[in-house]
This record gives C-alpha cells, structure tokens and sequence, in this order.
C-alpha cells in the first residue's frame, strides 16, 4: 500500500454552545449585547490517523461521537482549533443529504452547478452526463426540481455525482445507509472499482458488515476520542463489544438492563453434565449456556452474543451468533439459543454473564442483561494452574 495521502495530526474540534433562554435578553443587555457562551463542547480531541493511497478506511462510533465532525475536517468544511489535516490529491465529497443541490433547480442544472464546484469542466461533464444519471437511476425527474425528490433519489444523484467527477480521495457520510439494496450494492461496487483504480475512499458508516467487507482500515470513535485504528475486523469488533459492555450514560432504560425491547432476552440457564440447571460446576465440565428469548414484534437478522467477565471486569470471551453464522433473517415467538461447550476451559473463580440480543450490525441493542447470572467454577483435580482458562493442551519433552 502507498504513501500517505491524508495525515490527520492530533486533531481537536470544538463547537461553541449558546444559551437560549427566557432570561437572554436581558442577560445579552447585561453582558453589552454579547450572547452568553454557555459552555465549549469539544466534539474531537486529540485526533490522529493516516490514511495510505489506495485504501479504504471506515469511520465508526456511536451517534454523536465525531464521525462526521472529522470527516468535515477532512473535506476542509471545518477548520480544527488544535492540530493539522494534510490532504494530497483531488478530493471530492460527500457530506450531507443533498448538500449542495439549489432545491429550486432541475436535477440536470444541480448536475452543472455541483460538478462545477467539484472542478469537472463542462465538456466534461457533458460527456459525463448520461453515465451520472443513469448511475443515479432518477430517468424522467432529472428535469425535474430537486425539491420534488424522495430523500432517496437526493443521496443517489449527490453520490453519482461525487463519484464520477474520478476523485483521488473521495469522502462520504453515510450512503449505504440510504438507498436501497439495488443502489447500495451498485454503491459497493463502484467503491471497488474505485480501489481498483489505485483511489482513497473515506467513508463513514453504521453499516458494520459493510465496513468489514470493504474496508481495509477503520477508525473507531468514542465522544470524540480515537479508541482504535486498525484491522476493520477487529476494530469492528472492540467496538460493538464496547456497545455491549457499556452501561449507557442516559435513556430510560435502569440498571443493568437496556434495550429497545423489540426482543427480550428473558432468562439464562447454565445447564450442567446432567442436563440440570446450575451456578457451580467442576472446571472442564461440559456447559450449556441456555438464552430463552421472546419478540414483542418480528425482528429480522437478530445477534445473540454472551460474555464472561471476571470479578475484576476482564472480558473473558465475548462470542456471538453473528460469528458461527446463526442468524435468521427473523426471529419471531419464543425459544431459546444454546451455546453448547463440551469442556468448559474456565479455570477455578467466580464469573459474571452479560448476555444481548442486538441487530445485525450489533449497534442497536434490543435487550442486553449485564451481569445476569453469576457462577463459581470449582477445582477438578488437585492441580489447577493459575489464569483465567485452561489451555487444554498436552506437553512433550524431547
Ligand atoms: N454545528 C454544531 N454545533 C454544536 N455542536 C455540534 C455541531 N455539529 C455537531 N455537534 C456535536 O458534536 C458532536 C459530534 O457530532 P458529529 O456530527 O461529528 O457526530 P457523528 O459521529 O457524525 O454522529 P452520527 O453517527 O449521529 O452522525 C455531537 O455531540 C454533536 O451534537
Ligand atoms: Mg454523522
């Protein structure tokens, strides 16, 4: 892989908030006609990464994390308070629903004038034309005003457009999240055609099994932190672990129980050698961990996932129905999911279960029940090595 073509260096961003209340005016007066500056809100801190020519790197994070805010930085919307962002090479973006588009003016005459400021010139784009539409898939309603489009046809012009004015680096929000499936893969395979060609795409995306399929880099943000940078899969993967472990800092939601509640998780059972149920057994026994759910409504494609956490919150392992494949494309009812060990390898302690039922992407949680069920695993033999899991080996000396 190349050299780097976008050096993001301990960037921080901050947002000035603003009072608005009752009393404004007459604190406005006091203040000499200046609004109150209620607080800095620094929405990036500290912020640095590279992203290599000919890559494709994904943002993530939660909602309000600083996805956005960075990639805005990127594109030179947004000026950083601290820090630097180096951009080489052409770069074209897309940030926002529509951004850009005149909602008077036709789709046809939004073509021009976007591509125009992207820097196509107009033979260009003449010749461009057909191939930017007919991506998009809007037929009669180019003629048409913008402010007539679905919010679907909006993103699909913005995109066709922003892809093929053939950027060297090109930036977008959110795309695949809109659309539908037919444009989203056509979406997925212009990105490849685009890698293909040697270009850098940054993209932004809740889309978690799309960034693990067509990243080969991403960037995981958290109130506007890095948390990670890395291999997709398991940037991806600390960061959906994070959703289920976290505890939430707001919502309606009490105690260690959260969730949308379109499925429930309604109890779990550890069920011992004799098919009974327990919360003690001998180290390297066979373990059913048993997860009875129930939906409220239909749930399509649901991830059920469990963890072992020690006393002292080490995260033990954290598998998923997502990664053995075990997901139907909707759940319905009730019943139940069993992980099913033949030995369990946990050496001797005392261990806490979280268990959630999530969507696919495992950034929406329908129900998780943090420390659900407690359990102690006892001795086997006299000798128990020291740790948290047995290796299970055998040794050989020569
Ligand atoms: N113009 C603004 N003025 C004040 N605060 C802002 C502004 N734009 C964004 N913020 C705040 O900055 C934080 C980061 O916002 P940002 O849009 O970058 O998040 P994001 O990761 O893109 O979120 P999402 O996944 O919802 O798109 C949020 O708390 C947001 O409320
Ligand atoms: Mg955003």
């Amino acid at each position: 892989m190349g050299e780097p073509v976008v050096v993001v260096n301990n960037v921080s961003k901050k947002y000035r908030l603003y009072h608005e209340r009752n009393n404004s005016i007459k604190i406005a007066l006091l203040r000499g006609g200046r609004a109150k500056l209620d607080r800095e809100f620094w929405a990036l801190n500290d912020v640095s990464f590279e992203v290599t020519e000919g890559s494709t790197t994904g943002l993530i994070g939660e909602n309000g994390s600083g996805k956005s805010t960075m990639l805005k930085c990127i594109a030179r919307i947004l000026r950083p308070d601290k820090g630097s962002v180096t951009v080489t090479g052409k770069m074209s973006a897309l940030l926002e629903l529509g951004a850009g588009f005149h909602p008077e003016l036709t789709g046809r005459e939004n073509v021009f004038l976007n591509g125009a400021i992207l820097g196509l010139k107009q033979k260009e784009l003449q010749e461009r034309f057909d191939d930017i539409v007919d991506f998009a898939g809007i037929g009669q309603f180019i003629d048409e005003p913008v402010k007539n489009y679905s919010s679907g046809m909006y993103v699909r012009l913005g995109f066709s457009v922003a892809i093929n004015v053939e950027p060297d680096i090109l930036l977008v929000d959110e795309v695949l999240a809109v659309g539908d499936e037919a444009f989203q893969r056509k979406c997925l395979e212009r990105f490849k055609y685009l890698k293909d060609n040697g270009k850098t795409v940054i993209i932004v995306s809740h889309a978690m099994s799309s960034v693990v399929n067509m990243c080969d880099h991403a960037v995981w943000f958290k109130h506007g932190q890095k948390m990670a940078d890395g291999v997709p899969r398991e940037v991806v993967e600390a960061y959906t672990g994070s959703i289920v472990m976290d505890r939430p800092a707001s919502g309606s939601d009490t105690g260690d129980r959260w969730g949308s509640g379109e499925a429930k998780i309604d109890r779990v059972e550890l069920i011992g050698r004799a098919g009974e149920t327990i919360k003690r057994f001998p180290s390297g026994d066979p373990l059913t961990i048993r997860l009875w759910y129930s939906t409220s409504e239909p749930v399509p494609r649901p991830v059920f996932s469990v963890a072992v956490q020690t006393l002292q919150g080490i995260v033990v392992t954290n598998p998923t129905t997502r990664e053995a494949d075990l997901v139907p494309e909707k759940l319905d009812g009730v019943g139940h999911v069993d992980l099913v060990l033949a030995h369990c390898p946990l050496l001797p302690d005392t261990y806490d279960l979280t268990v959630s039922v999530t969507d696919f992407t495992m950034a929406h949680p329908y129900d998780v029940r943090r420390n659900v069920v407690r359990f102690d695993v006892d001795r086997k033999g006299r000798h128990e090595p020291a740790g948290i899991v047995s290796f299970g080996g055998t040794w050989a000396l020569r």
